[in-house]
């Protein structure tokens, strides 16, 4: 998902940047939009340094720069790439210029020139809010379907007090979010999620692992993260990118995965394990690389189970496990939700090709005591989603608020 964000010429310009890294922690590529006043009070570079785009700054391109033919109709270009138009903080000027549908610079002009959902969040003197104008020019846009994130009360930058503070981050980021279509139903959930494989050493060059790529939970964690939830993420070994926005723990084996979930459980709300723990491990691992020559057997030892241990440790979290099988999986993941009593489980059967480990799909049957849904095969990302459907369904269930 792709927005703009328009900044104008506020003191609340600076706050922009941290709205700027919050979409991106939940996925939302951000295309910065900076009026001419907007410059006066924050550089563009900022912009462009923590969006990791060009920030537009003026209609006609800059005289310093070629022009590029390209791009000579970026307004347009801009206007049909987004999902979302933002602009925070809105002055009053912008307020009126979108009102009256003045197009006297790339901002406004993008305003008329998209028809994706646009969100307003104003920031300015109480008086210039009180302003029978400005309010005129708010009722205008609300009855367009622009979206108002009214700002709040208090101390203002100019020495007064009353309304016209920019809206805190959370509302802003929420209105988004739902302009998006990507609703907040895990705000206020701190979801514990591990994903990938362990790794189990059987000499200083060798060890024991599996097929697991760690992109459920990845999967799962980004979806978590877009519907608002804090992610805490422990994740084995694993060749794809973390979401920025999930605060990272890297294990390499069962052990040290048994000990960061149990130092996390407490903080936690929600439990999902997506990681595919290996069950046994080498009972000593060889301390110099074990040489060529005839057989070899390796002693195995059971791991630390970590579902068992959750399960006996939980309070009020909710506990998600998956059976991976390649076998009588229904019947294998009914006898796991019981005996590690877990709220749901997900059931997946890795035996299937181009599926499961290793890939970007999956078919599952999610089960809890008193459903069982069945997802066919398609992204892993869709996946995640109906997974995430069914925590927020029992939480509600449960009656339990978040924190
Ligand atoms: C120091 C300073 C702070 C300002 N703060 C605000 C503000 O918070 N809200 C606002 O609507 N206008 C504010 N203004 C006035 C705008 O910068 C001015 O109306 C400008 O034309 C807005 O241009 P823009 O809407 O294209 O960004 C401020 C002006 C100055 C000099």
């Amino acid at each position: 998902m792709k927005i703009a964000l328009g900044v104008s010429g506020g003191i609340a310009a600076y706050k922009a940047a941290e709205i700027v890294r919050l979409l991106q922690d939940r996925g939302v590529r951000v295309q910065v939009v900076m009026t001419a006043a907007a410059q006066e009070f924050v550089r563009p570079l900022t912009f462009a340094a923590l969006s990791g785009e060009k920030v537009i700054t003026n209609m006609f391109g800059s005289p310093d720069t070629e022009a590029n033919v390209d791009s000579a109709i970026e307004h347009i270009a801009v206007a049909q790439s987004i999902d979302a138009l933002l602009v925070a903080p809105a002055t009053a000027d912008v307020l009126a210029r979108f009102a009256q549908g003045i197009a006297n610079d790339f901002l406004s002009t993008l305003y008329l020139a998209t028809t994706a959902p646009v969100v307003v969040a104003p920031a300015m003197n109480v008086n210039m809010w009180n302003h029978a104008a400005t309010q005129a020019n708010l009722a205008v846009l609300r009855q367009r379907g622009v979206r108002i994130v009214e700002p709040g009360e208090g101390y203002l930058a100019c020495g007064m007090t009353g309304s016209g503070r920019l809206a805190e981050n959370e509302a802003i980021i929420g209105a988004v979010m739902e302009a998006l279509g990507a609703s907040q139903d895990l705000a206020g959930e701190t979801v514990l999620i591990t994903a990938g494989p362990t790794r189990e050493k059987i000499d200083p060059v060798r060890y024991l692992t599996n097929r697991s790529s760690g992109r459920m939970g990845y999967a799962l964690a980004e979806a978590a993260l877009r519907r608002g939830a804090r992610v805490l993420l422990v994740s084995g070994p694993t060749a794809i990118a973390a979401p920025g926005g999930a605060e990272l723990t890297r294990v390499e084996t069962a052990s040290e995965m048994h000990a960061a979930v149990l130092r996390l459980l407490p903080e936690s709300t929600v439990v999902i394990k997506t990681a595919a723990v290996a069950d046994f491990r080498p009972k000593a691992a060889a301390g110099q690389k074990i040489k060529r020559k005839g057989e070899v057997t390796l002693e195995l030892e059971p791991t630390e189970d970590i579902l068992s241990e959750v399960a006996r440790r939980k309070t009020s979290q909710l506990v998600v496990g998956f059976a991976a099988e390649t076998e009588n999986v229904l019947e294998n993941a009914r006898e796991k939700l019981a005996s590690k009593s877990l709220d749901l489980i997900v059931a997946n059967d890795v035996s299937r090709e181009g599926i499961g480990f290793d890939s970007d799909r999956n078919a599952v049957t999610i089960i809890s005591n008193s459903e069982v849904i069945e997802v066919p095969e398609t992204s892993k990302w869709e996946v995640a989603h109906r997974m995430l459907d069914q925590v927020v369904k029992l939480r509600k269930r449960s009656g339990v608020t978040s924190p």
